[in-house]
């Protein structure tokens, strides 16, 4: 399926819960969001249901975020499910890596090894600071296992100014040992609250301390619909990215769905929603009604997140929080 600009539109992203154990300030406010019901979460047989139905019209690539999705008891289910499907060439998994080490082995069984790993610092201090939780042990942890049981792994440290600007070498030396991307988040306005963006760390910036501190610095090509721009150091085994989120330049070559933990459908990270596809399967539609509800959507994705941010019902959905949203 394409989109009206022609951009092949083949990845979904799918929050399966809003529910976290973490409470990263950018992303939630500490006293936690309301959460939404049990039941007005997407059933384990919703999601198989869309799943289906976005492999019937080409989707080749699946994330499940949350919240923390491995807080979800069927999770594991989900996967098992999932990887029998064979519209799909990969399955993805956006996980804080508080609570996958148990799950490590049986991800390997399913052929699951595609995890991006959120880590900010790597101060347990400041870990607590951001998060507001002392797991920064844990997920070290988790990502040495992951390196030694062979994962393609990506880290993901979101860079706000004051708070972590310090982490930004440290982080990035990761990628000497280890064949991780390490990737630089620029921080978006989805806090649960209202935030003011203008003392934002931009992409800008954080190349030039990477380039400060390595002259040799060389960018790698890209790959269309990536979010990261990727560098490597020679001689490094992992690569160096930089994510734009906020500055939005890669939004020419996107080609996602997002579908929030309640089952809002968003076109684009910055729209206010277009239909909640719950209700919609609630109210008994047939997979071929699902299936034009999801092409008709899809011809309707704005052509960048400055435009769906522009075309906005209600301005005050930009304190939505990331859980719900799934990043
Ligand atoms: P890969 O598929 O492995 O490249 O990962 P990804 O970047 O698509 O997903 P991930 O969940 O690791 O997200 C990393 C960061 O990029 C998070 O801060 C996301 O919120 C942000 N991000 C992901 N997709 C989009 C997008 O479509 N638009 C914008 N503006 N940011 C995005
Ligand atoms: N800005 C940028 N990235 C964010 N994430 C969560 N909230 C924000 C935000 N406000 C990141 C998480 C995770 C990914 C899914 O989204 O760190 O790695
Ligand atoms: Fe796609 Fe919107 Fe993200 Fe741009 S901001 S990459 S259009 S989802």
């Amino acid at each position: 399926m394409t989109d009206s600009f022609n951009r092949p539109i083949d990845y979904v992203r799918i929050a399966i819960t809003d529910r976290c154990n973490l409470r990263c300030f950018y992303c939630m406010p500490a006293e936690g969001m309301p959460y939404e019901a049990k039941s007005h979460l997407l059933s384990f047989e919703e999601i198989k249901r869309i799943l289906i139905v976005l492999g019937t019209l080409g989707f080749k690539k699946i994330r499940f975020t949350g919240g923390e999705p491995f807080l979800r008891k069927d999770f594991m289910q989900l996967l098992a499910e999932t990887a029998k499907l064979e519209a799909y060439e990969s399955i993805h998994i956006t996980s804080n890596g508080t609570l996958l080490q148990k799950h490590i082995q049986k991800l390997k069984d399913l052929g699951i090894t595609k995890i991006n790993l959120s880590l900010d610092t790597l101060n347990k201090d400041r870990f607590h600071e951001i998060t507001r939780r002392d797991d920064f042990e844990k997920v070290m942890q988790t990502f040495y296992m992951l390196v030694d049981h062979k994962f393609q792994i990506k880290l993901n440290a979101v860079i706000m100014k004051g708070i972590n600007t310090q982490d930004i070498i440290p982080l990035a030396e990761l990628a000497k040992k280890h064949a991780v991307d390490v990737r630089f988040i620029e921080e978006m306005p989805f806090n649960g609250g209202y935030k003011n963006n203008k003392d934002m760390y931009r992409a800008t910036d954080i190349f030039a301390d990477l380039k400060a501190y390595y002259s040799t610095l060389e960018k790698l090509p890209s790959h269309h619909g990536d979010t990261a721009s990727l560098f490597r150091v020679p001689g490094y085994k992992g690569n160096i990215g930089l994510i734009a989120a906020f500055s939005r330049t890669f939004c020419g070559t996107c080609n996602r769905l997002r579908i929030s933990s309640k089952g809002e459908i968003k076109s684009c990270l910055y729209d206010d929603g277009t239909i909640n596809i719950r209700d919609f399967i609630r109210s008994g539609v047939s997979n071929e009604v699902l299936a034009d509800k999801f092409r008709e959507i899809i011809r309707l994705k704005p052509m960048d997140g400055f435009t769906a941010e522009k075309m906005r019902k209600s301005p005050s959905n930009v304190m939505q929080s990331m859980s719900s949203i799934g990043g």
